[in-house]
C-alpha cells in the first residue's frame, strides 16, 4: 500500500504538509489509523510521547488530575506545581523553575531572564548568540536563533540582537563581546539541525568562555532532555552545567507544558512582573508532569535508553556499512540521525508505506525518535523496515 503525501485540504491552516492519515488509537510503540492499520512509531509526536501510547499509569495520572483543580492562574500557589518545581530543582543544577506552555515559549523566557541578569552586570549587555544548525522555536525571538533559512526568510526583519555563529570556539569567542553579550543558547544534542551530539570538550570550552565573559549559558534540552539521551538531562553526559535550561516536549505526557530551570544568580534578579503566562504550571498539567517526571527519572528506564540506544546505534552503523545509500549515522540514546545519499523525505515516505513513522531533520537526515519504552525487539522491527526504506 502506498500512503499519499498529498496535503489534506480542509479548514486547518496550511502550516503543515499533513499526510492524509488519521490516527485514532495507539498502544505501546504503535499507532493505529482510522482504517485499522498499525504503524510502528519512531517519531513519538516529535520526541513527546516518551512513554508510548496507552500507558496505564499515565492514563491513571490524567484521570486523577482531572478529579482535581484544572486551573487557578499564577496569582495563587497550587501543590502540584510546587511539587514539580521542587523535584526539578532537586534533580538538576537549578535553584528555581518557571513553567510555561511550549518549547519556544520556554526559550523566549530564558532569553528574557538572561537579559534581565546581564543588565545587572553591564547596561549594554543584551545580545543573544546561537549556534549553526540550531533550532530553538518559531516565535519572533526564537526564530532569530533558529538556523533554517526557509523558516526565517518570509518573516524578516527578525528580532534584533540575536545572531547565529559557527560551532567553533573561536567564532563563538569573537561573537561574545563581554560588553554586549547576554546569553549563548546551545542544544547539547542538536535535534532539528540533524541530530548532532556536541563535543564534550567544545561544551566545556563554551562553559569556560561564558563564565569568563559573564554571559549566561542556556541549554535548550527541549528535545534532548528528560531521558531521551539515557540521562535525565543531556548535560549530565558532558560534565557541564548551564545557567538556564529549557524543557518541554515529554514533560506533561503530551499535554502542552514547558519549563525554564534557573540558577540562583539569575533567579535573584527576577522580580514580580518581569515575566508571566496565564496557563503555566497549572495544577492539572503539573499533576500529570509529576507522574511523567517520576517515570522518566527511573534509573531502570534511563539505563534501558542508554544501553539499548547504544546497541541501536551500532546496528544502524552496521547497516550503514552494508548500504552505500547511508552516509553517516549520529546520535545518542533514543535520538538518532541518519544522513542519506538521496532526499530524506523519500525514505520517510517509503517507511510510511511499509507501516513505520520516521521524520526528517533537514533535507538529508532521517531522524529516529522511538518512545523510550521501545524494546530491542521493537527497535529491531524498525531496523528491518528501515533497511528496505534506505
Ligand atoms: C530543541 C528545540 N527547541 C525548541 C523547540 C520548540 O518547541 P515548541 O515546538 O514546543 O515550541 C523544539 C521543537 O521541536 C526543539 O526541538
Amino acid at each position: 500500500m502506498t500512503v499519499s503525501t498529498e496535503p489534506v485540504t480542509d479548514s486547518l491552516l496550511g502550516t503543515y504538509k499533513r499526510a492524509p492519515i488519521s490516527f485514532v488509537d495507539g498502544e505501546g510503540v504503535y499507532l493505529v489509523d482510522s482504517e485499522g492499520r498499525r504503524y510502528l512509531d519512531f517519531v513519538s509526536g516529535i520526541a513527546v510521547n516518551a512513554l508510548g501510547y496507552g500507558d496505564a499509569g499515565l492514563r491513571q495520572a490524567m484521570h486523577a488530575a482531572a478529579d482535581g483543580l484544572v486551573h487557578v492562574s499564577n496569582l495563587y500557589a497550587t501543590q502540584p506545581g510546587q511539587q514539580l518545581a521542587d523535584t526539578l530543582v532537586e534533580r538538576s543544577f537549578a535553584d528555581k523553575v518557571f513553567f510555561c506552555n511550549s518549547g519556544a515559549e520556554a526559550n523566549e523566557g530564558a532569553f528574557k531572564f538572561a537579559r534581565r541578569w546581564a543588565r545587572t552586570i553591564g547596561a549594554a549587555k543584551h545580545e543573544i548568540v546561537a549556534l549553526r544548525g540550531a533550532f530553538h522555536g518559531r516565535l519572533f525571538g526564537t526564530l532569530a536563533a533558529t538556523d533554517r533559512p526557509s523558516y526565517r526568510a518570509p518573516f524578516r526583519p527578525l528580532a534584533p540582537g540575536i545572531s547565529i555563529v559557527e560551532r567553533d570556539i573561536e567564532d563563538v569567542a569573537l561573537a561574545l563581546d563581554p560588553e554586549t553579550a547576554a546569553a549563548l543558547i546551545v542544544e547539547p544534542v542538536q535535534g532539528e539541525g540533524g541530530v548532532r551530539v556536541l563535543d564534550a570538550g567544545f561544551l566545556r570550552e563554551l562553559r569556560a568562555l561564558t563564565r569568563e565573559r559573564q554571559v549566561a549559558l542556556i541549554f535548550d534540552e527541549i528535545q534532548c532532555g528528560l531521558g531521551r539521551t539515557g540521562k535525565l538531562f543531556a548535560y549530565e553526559h558532558f560534565g557541564v552545567e548551564p545557567d538556564l535550561l529549557t524543557l518541554a516536549k515529554p514533560l506533561a505526557g503530551g499535554l502542552p507544558m514547558g519549563a525554564i530551570l534557573v540558577s540562583s544568580p539569575i533567579a535573584t534578579t527576577i522580580k514580580p512582573g518581569d515575566h508571566g503566562t496565564t496557563f503555566g504550571g497549572g495544577p492539572f498539567l503539573a499533576s500529570v508532569a509529576n507522574y511523567v517526571l517520576a517515570r522518566l527519572s527511573d534509573p531502570e528506564l534511563l539505563m534501558h535508553v542508554e544501553q539499548t540506544g547504544a546497541w541501536f546505534g551500532k546496528r544502524l552503523a552496521d547497516m550503514a556499512r552494508r548500504n552505500d545509500r547511508i552516509r553517516t549515522v549520529r546520535g545518542i540514546g533514543f535520538m538518532w540521525g541518519v544522513d542519506v545519499a538521496g532526499i530524506a523525505s523519500q525514505v520517510v515516505q517509503r517507511a510510511l508505506d511499509a507501516g513505520m513513522l520516521v521524520c526528517s531533520a533537514g533535507d538529508y537526515t532521517v531522524r529516529l525518535l522511538p518512545p523510550l519504552v521501545a524494546s530491542r525487539e521493537e527497535l529491531s522491527a524498525g531496523l528491518t523496515i528501515l533497511e528496505d526504506a534506505f
